[in-house]
């Protein structure tokens, strides 16, 4: 389906956003491992979260599904059995790259594959570490590209220097370290997000963490426990933005999760002129709680450095911001944006020159001048839900209309996204917030 969109007036609006994604991952895994059932509650049912889950079934752990956002994981101690068929990752780079850490421990040969834009992401970053710790994976396509045949056997513990800042990495190695003999430890150059430490103490691994350095000894596994997987601040991104561009639009985010490898985009925010505040409301294994936002006349910024692994996803929504804020926004140590679901900085380049924006496109960045009005396009997602959602926000804004082809991909995130878009956009009288909850099929609190 296309979306047609037409520039809107400020909203106020007060909304809650579909469960965390890379938290999504890591809860079906991590349960999975653990000695026993567990519930997860707030689970995205998108369909990169619903591929781990099918995954996991397919090594033999039986997992129920009572609501669309509900899962009872009946974890089985580590213990998989050999799947009957490859396993197909869908677009998820996280299910393939951090399923692998888990499969190369395993006494069975496994075979992972992907569609056509996961067949094209660099799966070295994994294969390197996890074969210094003794893992036999073979790339079949190109360039260490997948299909991936992971043959499992035994591991021993490394102390691995990671040259990218990348949770899927730290995170392959991690739940490969669980299995592995010895001690296993993973130091980045800079701290990315740490869902997989945080989940690994919710569920009683010991882990130790130095700087950028996380340490666990072989062996270990998860006890069972029930988890609350908080809204997507990556999902909430899109009305952050929204809100914040628009001078007279307020936003309040409810029930979204607030940990700080992930917040970055508030700062940013902040410091391009909108007023942010974030309340904590709870801290069960990973914060979450309510963020406020209120539209002002932006103002150019810099992102680089070690503020770029906390703000990874949100490049392409603060690209759409800086597109719209006053001066010249420069975006640089960003090079990982070229091997995500798409090449992203190209992406945003082209897209927001198509839009009338004038941008320079670096190798490793952007630098956007904003400021000048956006004039509506005709925009392909690329197969990138994140390019799609960005530009459809774009769209918000720009005189005449926006229409984004090849939207079907925004379902791996964010399936409602399209929906709550008509509805945070319809033009309304009351000086009331407009409320959206989440839909009773994403509902699960009793
Ligand atoms: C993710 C880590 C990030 C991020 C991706 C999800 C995760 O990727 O871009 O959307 O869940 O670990 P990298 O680790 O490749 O930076």
């Amino acid at each position: 389906m296309d979306w047609n969109i037409q520039k809107a007036p400020p909203f106020n609006c007060e909304l809650e956003v579909p469960g965390d994604k890379s938290i999504s991952h890591r809860a079906v895994m991590l349960a999975s491992l653990a000695d026993g059932p567990c519930v997860i509650r707030g689970f995205l049912p998108g369909e990169d979260c619903l591929s781990t889950k099918e995954a996991f079934r397919k090594l033999g752990v039986q997992i129920e599904r009572p609501t669309n956002t509900t899962l009872i994981i009946h974890g089985t101690g580590g213990r998989f059995t050999a799947p009957d068929a490859a396993i197909d990752c869908g677009n998820s780079g996280t299910t393939m790259r951090l399923i692998s850490g888990l499969l190369a421990a395993q006494s069975f040969q496994t075979r992972l594959t992907g569609d056509a834009s996961l067949s094209k992401r660099p799966m070295k970053r994994i294969m390197d570490p996890l074969s210094l710790m003794g893992a036999r994976i073979t790339a079949e396509g190109e360039q260490e590209r997948p299909p991936l045949l992971v043959e499992g056997g035994a591991l021993r513990g490394i102390d691995y220097i990671s040259p990218v800042a990348s949770a899927q990495i730290k995170s392959a190695i991690l739940l490969a370290g669980l299995f592995a003999s010895g001690t296993t430890s993973v130091t980045e150059p800079h701290l990315s997000r740490d869902h997989t430490e945080r989940m690994f103490e919710y569920f009683g691994i010991p882990l130790k963490r130095e700087g950028l350095k996380v340490t666990i000894e072989g062996g270990a596994r998860p006890q069972s426990r029930d988890f609350r997987v908080p809204g997507d601040v990556s999902s909430a991104a899109f009305w952050l933005v929204a809100a914040a561009a628009q001078p007279g639009a307020r936003l309040r985010v409810n029930r979204v999760g607030l940990n700080p490898s992930r917040t970055g985009l508030l700062g940013t925010l902040a410091r391009m002129g909108a007023r942010v505040r974030e309340f904590e409301h709870s801290n069960v294994g990973e914060p979450f709680g309510t963020i406020e936002i209120e539209g002002t006349a932006l103002k150019a910024t810099r992102i680089a450095g070690k503020e770029i692994p906390n703000v990874i996803d949100e490049l392409p929504i603060l690209s759409v911001a800086a597109a719209l804020a006053e001066g010249t926004t420069v975006i640089s140590d960003a090079a990982e944006l070229r091997v995500k679901e798409t090449d992203r900085l190209a992406a945003i380049a082209s897209h927001l020159k198509a839009m009338g924006v004038a941008v320079v496109e670096k190798p490793d960045g952007l630098e956007i001048t904003g400021g000048q009005p956006l004039r509506g396009a005709r925009l392909d997602s690329l197969g990138d839900h994140r390019i799609a959602m960005a530009f459809a926000i774009a769209g918000l804004f720009a005189e005449g209309e926006t229409v984004i082809t090849g939207t079907d991909c925004v379902n791996t995130s964010y399936p409602d996204f399209y929906d709550v878009l008509r509805q945070v956009t319809a033009l309304r009288t009351s000086p009331d917030p407009l409320i959206i909850r989440l839909g009773d099929d994403q509902t699960d609190i009793s």
